[in-house]
């Protein structure tokens, strides 16, 4: 059955949550909303440059990877960012850091994929714990997707670090894996 949303409602994870119902933000929850919307773009960034780095490396697979993970990023920035507008709160972008140019290897770019995703899932924690304190449940149910979804970040950059090391310096491996990773899919949400 169809469900009628008011204006004034929106849905995250299954739960309608209604605007007006809602106590506004504090100003401690809302800079450290605003300090995520950074890392997610910073992610993006890193991401761009990592792809900006197989491309160079005619690694194309790799660097469709890459690409695609950028992207994802700029959506969970996004998601952040409408959760600010919807709570009526004041987005406020800061400066974001040049991201690595260079890297040693295949293997040494997706292992700091990996470490910045480990960077980022402990933002997100953290965020979680700083909106628990306050009791702002709809910042905990929009936080849980983003609890669920570096699960995913980690496994899939995990994956791909341990893949690496099993191709050592074999190039035909190497070749076969950046097929594989190039018929990566750009996710639905
Ligand atoms: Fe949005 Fe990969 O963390």
């Amino acid at each position: 059955m169809e469900t009628l949303l008011s204006p004034d409602s929106f849905v995250y994870n299954n739960v309608i949550l209604v605007k007006g119902a809602m106590t506004m933000l504090s100003k401690r929850l809302e800079k450290a909303l605003n300090d995520q919307i950074v890392r997610e773009l910073e992610s993006a960034y890193v991401y761009l440059s990592m792809c900006a780095y197989f491309e160079a490396q005619n690694l194309r697979g790799m660097a469709h990877w890459m690409r695609l993970q950028a992207q994802e990023e700029l959506k969970h920035a996004m998601k952040i960012f409408d959760f600010v507008n919807d709570r009526g709160g004041r987005v406020e972008l800061g400066p974001i850091a040049k991201p690595p140019v260079e890297f040693k290897s295949p293997l040494d770019a997706f292992q700091k994929a990996l470490a910045h995703e480990q960077k980022i899932t402990q933002s997100i924690h953290d965020l979680y714990d700083l909106a628990d304190d306050e009791d702002d449940y709809p910042t905990e149910v929009m936080l849980q997707w983003f609890i669920e979804e570096q699960v995913e970040e980690e496994k899939s950059a995990s994956e791909v670090v341990e893949q690496l090391k099993l191709v050592g310096e074999n190039g035909a491996g190497l070749m076969i894996l950046d097929q594989k990773l190039g018929q990566r899919e750009a996710e639905s949400s």
